[in-house]
């Protein structure tokens, strides 16, 4: 069973929860004025965001903001439970109702009453369930199973998704009614790769609470790393941000991260390119793909590379013939010339073998 309150001590929750936090790019900054305006409200927030973009934390963020601060928060995964055991999670039971219910049991209803009520991953709810928490929402009573007695609650529902529920609700997994009941107000959360403005302010944040709670002293993060961390994709977000650097602090040495100490995921650029095959094949797209991969892979000279590589294939397109490649390239015979000089393609007055059988031309400058 999965059931989290909000930890009565930071160092008691596996990730830093809540503590401080980041809204430094515009899109953020927009988003908690947002939050600040509907917090104090009882209104229900239906918050929407890809996994590990901040939903709980904006959850508890609006508890805190709210004049239910000091009742409870439970946050409660939908998706973790069978749907006879989240029926009688969410409403409780009283002894006997179903078999091993040996005791009765108030359920997360009446648990956050007072308080709020965090339903996450709420798509995942069983459709009998999302009738059942309609009424609830609508009656403002819950009824235990077993039971017939009515207990009436004051809780604010506030719930999240990470998939576009109106999706769901047209493949008729999710029902309209409650999505309205859900939706009175909606919070959504950018992925990290849309709000680039929070990135650095984000590595600095963790890398000071958890070089803080390793007892490092101060740490130092070297330009290229730097570098590679801004322009890195995130696909898993703030969690896999956090992770990250987190894993950084484990394995670095000498309270210096370089760049050889991030281990970053190749998922996003195997999503882009997945994803691109479908929705733009144009070349400019092509090349767009192929210059996040370098990007993302160690750089370094990256201009010199590219532009060599894109010679070297021209030249071997054209059939080793200087004046096609110069037309092709859009750059006069002298130029492109000094440039394969340069490059070792065309190697001037000197005998020497091909590297790979007609790799290298051998020019005589006299003729
Ligand atoms: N604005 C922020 N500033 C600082 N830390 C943040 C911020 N947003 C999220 N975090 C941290 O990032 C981690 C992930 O956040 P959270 O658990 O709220 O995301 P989530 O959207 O619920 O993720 P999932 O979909 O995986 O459940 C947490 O440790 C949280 O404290
Ligand atoms: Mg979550």
């Amino acid at each position: 069973m999965q059931l989290l309150t909000l930890p009565p001590s930071p160092a008691l929750a596996t990730s830093i929860r809540a503590t401080a936090q980041v809204f430094e790019d515009p899109k953020s900054q927009a988003l908690l004025a947002h939050l600040q305006q509907v917090a104090p409200s009882d209104a229900s927030v239906l918050i929407i965001g890809e996994t590990g973009t901040g939903k709980e934390l904006v959850a508890r963020h609006l508890h805190n903001l709210s004049a239910r601060r000091n009742r409870p928060f439970i946050a409660v995964n939908c998706g973790a439970f069978s749907e006879s055991l989240v029926e009688a999670e969410l409403f409780g039971h009283e002894k006997g109702a179903f078999t091993g219910a040996l005791s009765a049991k108030a359920g997360w209803f009446e648990e956050a009453n007072g308080g709020t009520l965090f339903l996450d991953e709420i798509g995942d709810l069983p459709m009998p369930i999302q009738v059942k928490l309609l009424r609830v929402l609508q009656e403002r009573e819950v009824v235990r199973l077993g039971s017939r007695k009515s207990i009436p609650i004051d809780v604010r529902v506030l719930a999240a998704t990470n998939v576009q529920l109106e999706k769901a609700i047209n493949a008729g997994h999710f029902r309209e009614d409650l999505y309205y009941r859900l939706n009175v107000v909606s919070l959504e959360l950018s992925p990290l790769r849309e709000r680039p403005g929070d990135i650095l302010p984000l590595i600095r944040h963790f890398i000071a609470e958890y070089s803080h709670r390793l007892g490092y002293g101060d740490v130092v993060l070297d330009a290229e790393a730097q570098r590679k961390l801004v322009n890195y994709a995130w696909p898993g977000n703030i969690r896999e941000l956090e992770n990250v650097i987190h894993h950084t602090l484990l394995i670095c040495s000498n309270n210096l991260i370089r760049v050889q100490d991030l281990h970053l995921s190749k998922l996003r650029i195997e999503r882009q390119e997945a994803s691109h095959t479908v929705q733009d094949d144009s070349a400019d797209a092509r090349l767009q793909q192929a210059f996040l991969k370098l990007f993302e892979e160690e750089s370094g000279a990256l201009h010199e590379r590219v532009e060599e590589a894109l010679l070297r294939a021209a030249y071997r397109f054209c059939h080793y013939n200087q004046v096609h490649t110069a037309s092709l390239l859009g750059l006069s015979r002298n130029v492109t010339r000094a440039m394969l000089i340069k490059i070792g393609e065309l190697v001037v007055n000197k005998r020497r073998p091909a590297q790979d059988g007609q790799g290298v031309k051998v020019v005589n400058l006299s003729t």
